[in-house]
């Protein structure tokens, strides 16, 4: 079962609780907290995950695109994010290793990120204990940006790993997903879709969600 994430990146802030509403058709809602350092843009943080929580029962899917992700896990989690995704290349691998221990404490789904520059095998330290991979296909800090097929093969390598030592782990791809690549991602072996402005650029958005799901 392919599950779709939207992207709020690509919603009007200024009318968040409505544009989370016309989501409620899809499995997750994928919150990107960006710090201005990890990578150049800043987004969300801690009082509006808040505040999303109050307002919808969707499974809260938190990318965290932030420096030393670790110093911000417990407060993310208390916050109401269901699951959270670190990057690997945020912090020296003790401290990612960390970070996934807050998340255990916390009782929340524990993801490592991949910006494209990492190779698949950087996941090998951690697979045993995640709950899902994220694979960026594009660079991370802005939404709208073209998909890099060459991500394909990154998909299917951590597609093999996953297969080989926790094939209950999930596989998400975020950046440039639309109905034209998302064939491409799935039969990579990708089961979570992330995409922000093929949905809410989509005049029908339940549609945009069940075209994505294939
Ligand atoms: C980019 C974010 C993505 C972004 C995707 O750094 O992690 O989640 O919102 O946007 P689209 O789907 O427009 O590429
Ligand atoms: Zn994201």
């Amino acid at each position: 079962m392919i599950k779709i994430a939207p992207s709020i990146l690509s919603a009007d802030f200024a009318n968040l609780e409505r544009d989370i509403k016309k989501v409620s058709s899809a499995d997750y809602l994928h919150v990107d907290v960006m710090d201005g350092a990890f990578v150049p843009n800043i987004t969300i943080g801690v009082p509006v995950v808040q505040s999303i929580r109050r307002c919808t029962d969707m499974f809260l899917d938190v990318h965290l695109m932030v420096e030393k992700p670790a110093r911000y896990v417990e407060a993310f989690a208390r916050a109401g994010a269901g699951l959270l995704s670190v990057h690997l290349e945020a912090d020296h691998p003790v401290r990612i290793a960390e970070a996934l221990n807050i998340m255990e404490d916390c009782g929340v789904k524990k993801a490592v990120a991949l910006r494209p520059i990492t190779k698949a095998e950087a996941v090998l330290p951690y697979i045993d204990r995640l709950d899902m991979v994220l694979v960026m296909t594009v660079e991370p800090g802005f939404g709208g940006q073209a998909f890099m097929e060459e991500q394909l093969d990154t998909i299917r390598r951590v597609r093999a790993i996953i297969d080989r030592y926790n094939p209950a782990c999930e596989l998400e791809v975020d950046g440039g997903v639309s109905p034209k690549t998302a064939p491409l991602v799935t039969q990579a072996g990708a089961n979570v879709l992330v995409a922000g402005s093929a949905v809410y650029g989509s005049a029908d958005i339940p549609g945009a969600i069940r075209a994505l799901r294939g």
